[in-house]
């Protein structure tokens, strides 16, 4: 089966897409899915933060740059589907990039990460509108809102929150959010996602299983070891 494909996408800058995505891969590695971290943004952090990993590491996520491809990422990715169950895409801060625009012509899966505060939701309903356009194009593409670095206790977190939970009929909320937490920053200088400090991490750690197992339920996935049982 070709590699099933998410992006994370948002116009908004330091809405969390790194973070995300190279959580969602360090998940994904752990889980035995031959995964491909694709790095689309010229930051190159995604690059960056996996580069942190000593040699030997176990878990190591594989990451490539492809920001330069531009518009013609979409065919640069298409090489790598049937080498890969997972291709995950940290896409750049803009909605009018060329990459957003053509990854979500090819992707299975769009999740939105949002901070749950006004400004940050104003800022991705142009993100959202190009998705709602895309999925008229794409009908196999899902698109999701994730809470991201999300204050926990804060009422205007709560308030942006259910306001998310509503804001797409067609870009539901994830159940799980990401909260703020210095473990995925500290996660960044050892190159692996906030598995990787084992019970020092374990709130994290459950929550990024719980969005992981989201992700799997709404692309009809299996684990790949569950699978070889059969
Ligand atoms: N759940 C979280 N808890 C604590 N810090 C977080 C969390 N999520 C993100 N951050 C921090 O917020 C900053 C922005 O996050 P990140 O780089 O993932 O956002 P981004 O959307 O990829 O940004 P850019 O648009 O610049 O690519 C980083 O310093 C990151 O470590
Ligand atoms: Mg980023």
């Amino acid at each position: 089966m070709p590699a099933k494909i998410i992006i994370i996408t948002n116009q908004k800058g330091g809405a969390g897409k790194t973070n995300a995505a190279v959580h969602l891969a360090g998940t994904a590695v752990r889980r035995h899915f031959k995964t491909l971290l694709i790095d689309a943004d010229k930051q190159g952090t995604a690059t960056k933060w996996v580069a942190q990993a000593e040699e030997g590491q176990q878990h190591k996520i594989r990451v490539m740059g492809l920001a330069m491809a531009e518009a013609k990422i979409a065919q640069e990715v298409k090489q790598y589907v049937d080498d890969y169950d997972l291709i995950i895409v940290d896409c750049p801060p803009s909605v009018d990039s060329p990459i957003p625009q053509v990854m979500l012509m090819i992707a299975d899966l769009a999740i939105v990460p949002i901070v749950p505060k006004p400004g940050d939701l104003w800022a991705s309903t142009d993100l959202l509108e190009l998705a709602e356009r895309a999925s008229t194009m794409n009908p196999d593409l899902k698109v999701r809102l994730l809470g991201s670095n999300v204050i926990a206790n804060l009422a205007m977190s709560k308030h942006s929150l259910s306001s998310m939970a509503t804001m797409r009929d067609n870009a539901p909320l994830f159940q799980t959010r990401l909260h703020q937490r210095t473990a995925y920053v500290e996660a960044m200088l050892t190159g692996d996602s906030v598995h990787y400090f084992g019970s020092s991490a374990k709130a994290a750690i459950k929550e990024i299983e719980a969005l992981f197992d989201e992700v799997m339920l709404g692309l009809n996935l299996q684990a790949p070891k569950a699978r070889s049982k059969k």
